[in-house]
Order: structure tokens, then C-alpha cells, then sequence
């Protein structure tokens, strides 16, 4: 029997633009195409470890609008549990998307996310059971996450950190956490080292260690990601393939790692099987939308 897995974390509309390239100061341009898309970090990963074949429930905020309604309903489409998904007073949360030469930039606008309480994950977690997965990010209240991962402590859960958007400030979240799954910016920022070479990989991985982390994932976007699992430290490529999208590869890997660690593969095999599974999504437009179906993984 696979384990549960419980994703805190951000729903957010995203309001995508496609533009030739992203504004200077003061500049203005004009897309080439406009489009909204269900996305936010919490959210796509919850349906990226769906679509990929776990049994998953979100915890999160909306607003009482109709992006609120609509990111509920996209989860549940998608067959993950929105019963500790509360809403709100705050408009919903909102991502403003640059998408150029397949790269993006995001901004996001927490709104609702902000005003999830500690309810949502105590309600949740009452579920949860000793070798179940909490997967979270730092779109949502940082003390709300914090309790999260401590209370997965005291359940012997396996916890998983995607520290996006990364803040130094809050490193010391990192020994609460079994996997943390960072890409490039994220660890640059996280270490101040850019990992652009093995040895500053390497030195990177190091300065994770010292905030007490044992195992940690980087992914380098085309240079495929880099597993450490204590003193070993393994490089995995990824499938080349036409990128047309950045946005929301990296939920797809986190997603993709939880679910095989549910299924109780180790980190190894569970970062070949998310490499895969991202390398489509960037092969796509949009957020969750993009994120592929385990029969798409597994041909
Ligand atoms: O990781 C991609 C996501 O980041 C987008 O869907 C956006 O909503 C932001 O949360």
C-alpha cells in the first residue's frame, strides 16, 4: 500500500504573458499572447503527484471569487482531496507570468494563501501516519509551514522542502526537513554559491549540510539535477527535448519524487522517473495543465 501524501502550499491564477523579452525599466512591450492558467506551486505539485499516480490532499486558501472556484475545482478534476482547503476573505492568490524564450519570471501575490491557519494542517495531518509525505513550499505562511513540518516530525512522516521563493532568512528551516528539492536560483540563494560547475555543486551541497540537511535534489534546468544523499553525491540527466515552457517543471519533479517515495523506491530512482516527467512538462504551455499522466511517463 503506496503512503498518503499532503502537500502545503499556494494556489494561485496565473496570468501568463508570452513576450519576445521581459521588459527593462521603464520599457514597455507587448505580448505575443495572453492566457490564464490554474497554477501555484502547493497546487501544481498536489496535481503532479496525481496525475503521476498518488493519493494526495491539498492544504491550502482561496478566496471567495471565481478563481478561488475554479483552482478548487481544477484540483479536484485532477482527483486530489480539497477538504482542507479553506476559503477566505482575501481575494485569491495571483502569479503574473513572463514566459520568453521558454524561460519565465514570476511575481507571485500571496492574497489568500496568507490566511491559512494552523487548523487546516492540524485537521489534515490527524490523517497522517508514520512514513506518509508533506511536501510544502514557502508560497504560503512561513510559522503555518514551520508547524507543518514539525508536527510531520512527531507523526515520523517523510518530509520534502521545495524552498521556493527561497529567502535565506528562513534557512533554518532546512533541519527540519528529510529532501530539499532547490534549482539553481533558489540555491544560489540559499548558499550563496552558484552551482555551475561540479565543484561548486559540491560546495553547495556542503553549505546545505551545514544547516543540517542530509539529503537534498538540484535540479540545473538542461543540465539535468544532482542527488545527495549524505556523502553521495550522483548526477542525473535529463531527456533532451523542446522547451517551450519552463513554468511549473519543478513542481512536476517534486511531485514526481514524492510519489515514488511513496510507492517506496529510493531518492535515486524517484529523481530519474521526475526527471522524466518534467522533461515533458517543459514541453508544454501552462502550469498544472502541462504537468504529464504516469502512462505518459512510463512508455
Ligand atoms: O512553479 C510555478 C508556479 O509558481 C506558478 O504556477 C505560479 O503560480 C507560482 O506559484
Amino acid at each position: 500500500m503506496n503512503s498518503k501524501i499532503f502537500v502545503v502550499g499556494s494556489l494561485n491564477m496565473d496570468l501568463v504573458c508570452q513576450v519576445g523579452s521581459v521588459p527593462k525599466v521603464g520599457e514597455t512591450v507587448l505580448a505575443k499572447k495572453f492566457f490564464t492558467a490554474c497554477g501555484g506551486k502547493g497546487a501544481n505539485q498536489a496535481i503532479a503527484c496525481a496525475k503521476l499516480g498518488g493519493n494526495v490532499s491539498m492544504i491550502g486558501a482561496v478566496g471567495d471569487d471565481e478563481n478561488g472556484r475554479q483552482l478548487i475545482k481544477n484540483l479536484q478534476q485532477n482527483n486530489v482531496n480539497c477538504d482542507n482547503v479553506s476559503v477566505c476573505d482575501e481575494s485569491s492568490g495571483l502569479a503574473f507570468i513572463t514566459v520568453a524564450n521558454s524561460n519565465n519570471t514570476i511575481i507571485v501575490a500571496p492574497n489568500a494563501n496568507f490566511a491559512l491557519k494552523k487548523d487546516s494542517v492540524d485537521r489534515a495531518l490527524k490523517r497522517a501516519q508514520s512514513g506518509d509525505i508533506l511536501i510544502a513550499q514557502w508560497e504560503s505562511p512561513i510559522e503555518i509551514v514551520r508547524h507543518a513540518f514539525e508536527l510531520a516530525r512527531q507523526k515520523s512522516m517523510t518530509t520534502i522542502l521545495n524552498p521556493s521563493p527561497a529567502v535565506k532568512e528562513y534557512s533554518d528551516m532546512l533541519s527540519y526537513v528529510d529532501i530539499c528539492i532547490l534549482n539553481e536560483t533558489e540555491t544560489s540563494i540559499l548558499t550563496g554559491i552558484q552551482p555551475d560547475s561540479e565543484v561548486q555543486v559540491a560546495l553547495a551541497i556542503k553549505k546545505l549540510y551545514e544547516s543540517g540537511l542530509k539529503q537534498a535534489i538540484l535540479t540545473l534546468g538542461s543540465e539535468g539535477s544532482v542527488v545527495a544523499v549524505g556523502q553521495q553525491i550522483t548526477f542525473v540527466d535529463c531527456v533532451k527535448t523542446k522547451v517551450v515552457d519552463t513554468t511549473a517543471a519543478g513542481d512536476t519533479y517534486t511531485g514526481g519524487v514524492a510519489v515514488k517515495l511513496a510507492s517506496k523506491c529510493d531518492l535515486l530512482t524517484a529523481a530519474h522517473f521526475a526527471s522524466k516527467a518534467a522533461s515533458i512538462t517543459v514541453s508544454r504551455f501552462g502550469a498544472s495543465k502541462s504537468i504529464p499522466y504516469l502512462s505518459e511517463v512510463e512508455v
